[in-house]
């Protein structure tokens, strides 16, 4: 037997993908369910993205490689850490580093909004998320409150790849609307622009907005009366919001990419300063010897 088909043949033994112990569904999207599992030997755990591979059309398929090709070269303590990737004929197995801790959104919607210095922690380790990616020319292009995840110890983890892309250059325009319209960017209504780091940028303006205030800078009934919002950046910042922040959401929250706060001026703002990054340490080791268990 081929080593190919011995690792088929190991992979789903009853409620097992590889070594892992699947158990009770912890999220879902439109191709995907997401369980939890434990690694057999250590106990680890991990969130188990599964997708049915013949429900998969090309474009799927297309925006299912970038997530993977974005993820493999990710390595950084405030993003999902991709562990391995288990194929069999009919089903994909993403095997990521579990976030136990709730997500962003149900975290403001339980609490209201979040208090000046818990906003302050939790957008610090956004930013310092969003700079390595940038850095690496990976443009996420689905930041919204949902995709951002807590440790049980309340470490911030941003996921779901599933929309990010590689840029070459920054004359290489994107072309494709990503991503969840209240958090789009004024440039990705209009034709002609240059769709790069920028649009996660703008994301990162709506995140704060929302998790300072509770409510989101751009709302309306209809999908054209939300892009004339979005296009002329009109919103208004309750007076309440401390300065430096109210500052630093003006300054993302531009309508023109190019006048826009750079990730580099956001992390010098005055609102972030007395922030010390405390969770910048290395990213989790993979749960188990799995490669060598599969030798
Ligand atoms: N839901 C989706 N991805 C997850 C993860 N990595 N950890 C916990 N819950 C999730």
């Amino acid at each position: 037997m081929c080593k190919d088909e011995k690792t088929i043949k190991e992979l789903i033994i009853g409620r097992r993908v590889g070594f892992y112990k699947v158990r009770g569904e912890i999220g879902y999207g439109t191709f995907s369910r997401v369980k939890l599992a434990f690694h057999a030997l250590t106990k680890d755990k991990v969130a188990l993205k599964i997708l049915d591979r013949t429900r998969l059309d090309a474009q799927t398929q297309q925006l299912l490689s970038r997530e993977i090709s974005s993820m493999e070269c990710l390595q950084h303590p405030n993003v999902v850490r991709l562990y391995e990737v288990v194929e069999t004929p009919s089903r994909l197995f993403l095997v990521l580093e579990y976030a136990g801790g709730g997500d962003l959104h149900n975290r403001i919607c339980s609490e209201g909004k979040l208090c000046d210095n818990t906003s302050k922690i939790t957008f610090a380790q956004i930013l310092s998320a969003v700079k390595y990616m940038h850095n690496l020319n990976i443009i996420h292009r689905d930041l919204k409150a949902e995709n951002v995840l807590f440790t049980s110890d309340g470490c911030v983890k941003v996921a779901d790849f599933g929309f990010s892309t590689r840029v070459a250059s920054r004359g290489s325009a994107l072309d494709t609307f990503c991503g969840s319209p209240p958090y789009a960017a004024p440039e990705l209504f209009r034709d002609d622009s240059y769709l790069g780091p920028p649009v996660d940028v703008w994301a990162m303006g709506v995140l704060l907005f929302f998790m300072v205030t509770g409510t989101m800078p751009f709302r309306a009934d209809t999908m054209g009366k939300l892009r004339r919002c979005i296009m002329e950046a009109s919103y208004t910042i309750p007076p309440w919001v401390p300065g430096p922040c109210q500052r630093l959401i003006r300054g993302i929250l531009k309508p023109l990419a190019a006048e826009r706060y750079a990730v580099d001026q956001m992390l010098g703002c005055d609102w972030l300063l007395p922030v010390e990054f405390p969770w910048a340490l290395a990213p989790p080791e993979p749960p188990g010897p799995l490669q060598s268990l599969l030798e």
